[in-house]
């Protein structure tokens, strides 16, 4: 009954174990979520009452495909990593949005992507959802392993390499079409986000775009343009990047006291996660069974790979915790990983 491109569809772990992670007496390191308490809401009260004035009723009409020019022209102006004009632009419905245009404006089915193992969980639905044929490439702290990338480029007709440049850097090539979004740095409720790219590809995403759901919204597009245009964009990351590192720090913290030996982390420098491996074998899609039972959660990391590559990485949030609440979330995990109790002790003064 249903088309073929419904076979590859699997409901996102993610979601699936955010049902059980949002009960209250569980620590959640698992959602990707940024920390409500820091949604610059007061701004964005400001930023609605101007534009109400401003626009009146045409706020709620209909408007063209690729997004507001002017936002389009701030976005090409501040917040592209190469020379970019307005045309190179187009506004997506979060960059989620954006990764399904492009995948089905490039993409026929059976034909190959390669992607960094680990990866953009969305990303590898999207990828199935359109019958893409995934190769991986090993990653680590270090980036992807290019030189088995361009073995592999070499050898397949691979269509484009999906990577995740910040916080895994890797050099930005020209070819390159880039995926932003202003669900972390204002609000994911907003779900606003922004390709950056060859203009011969923006064109025809545009036509995808309007086949897939004319625009997007147009009042959101004025608040956040509104909310741009008043400059407190900049306040706003001092702050929240104030907040994230002081929650990164407790988190390496509590990881290296309670589990010198039995985890490897690298920290990053920016983000919400912290990528941690068990030295040991131990499987962390059987540890996660046992870490709600003591009320802490995380996303194993077999998530984040195409094939289940890895059985022994986790995924941890740090965001959306207050440092107590990391610390002790940790500890929990500690005494799961190391099969003991460690109650009285504290990574943090
Ligand atoms: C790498 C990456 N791409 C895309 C997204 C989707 O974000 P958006 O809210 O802009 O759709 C996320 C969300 O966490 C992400 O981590």
């Amino acid at each position: 009954m249903f088309a073929q491109r419904t076979k590859n569809l699997n409901s996102s772990f993610i979601r699936d174990i955010l049902a059980v992670t949002q009960q209250p007496h569980i620590i959640s390191f698992a959602g990707g979520l940024p920390d409500p308490q820091l949604f610059p809401v007061h701004e964005l009260q400001q930023a609605a009452q101007l534009m109400h004035h401003i626009q009146g009723n045409a706020l709620y009409q209909y408007s063209e495909t690729a997004g507001l020019l002017p936002l389009r022209a701030y976005v090409a102006q501040s917040l592209t990593v190469a020379d970019s004009q307005p045309d190179d632009i187009i506004i997506t419905t979060g960059s989620q949005q954006g990764l399904d245009l492009i995948v089905r404006c490039l993409i026929d089915p059976g034909q190959k992507v390669a992607a960094e193992a680990p990866t953009y969980l969305g990303a590898l639905q999207v990828l199935r959802a359109n019958q893409a044929e995934l190769v991986t490439i090993p990653s680590d702290d270090q980036g992807p392993d290019l030189n088995a990338l361009e073995e592999i480029v070499k050898q397949e007709p691979i269509r484009f390499f999906y990577t995740v440049t910040d916080f895994q850097h890797t050099l930005m090539p020209h070819r390159v079409i880039h995926f932003g979004s202003f669900s972390k740095v204002i609000a994911p409720a907003l779900r606003l986000g922004w390709i950056n790219g060859p203009r011969e590809v923006i064109k025809v995403v545009e036509k995808l775009k309007q086949a897939a759901d004319l625009h997007s919204s147009g009042y959101d597009q004025h608040l956040v343009l509104h909310y741009l245009q008043s400059g407190a964009l900049l306040p706003h990351l001092d702050t929240i990047c104030t907040a994230y590192s002081r929650r990164l720090e407790a988190m390496a913290t509590a990881l290296t006291a309670y589990m010198p030996d039995q985890i490897q982390f690298t920290k990053p420098e920016g983000g919400m996660f912290i990528w941690a491996t068990l030295t040991s074998n131990e499987s962390t899609m059987t540890l996660f069974q046992s870490a709600i039972e003591q009320g802490v959660a995380f996303v194993p990391g077999e998530a984040f790979y195409a094939f289940s590559e890895s059985h022994n990485s986790m995924r941890l949030n740090f965001s959306n915790s207050h440092v107590d609440l990391i610390n002790e979330g940790v500890k929990r995990l500690a005494s799961l990983v190391n099969g003991e109790r460690l109650e009285g002790r504290s990574a943090i003064g």
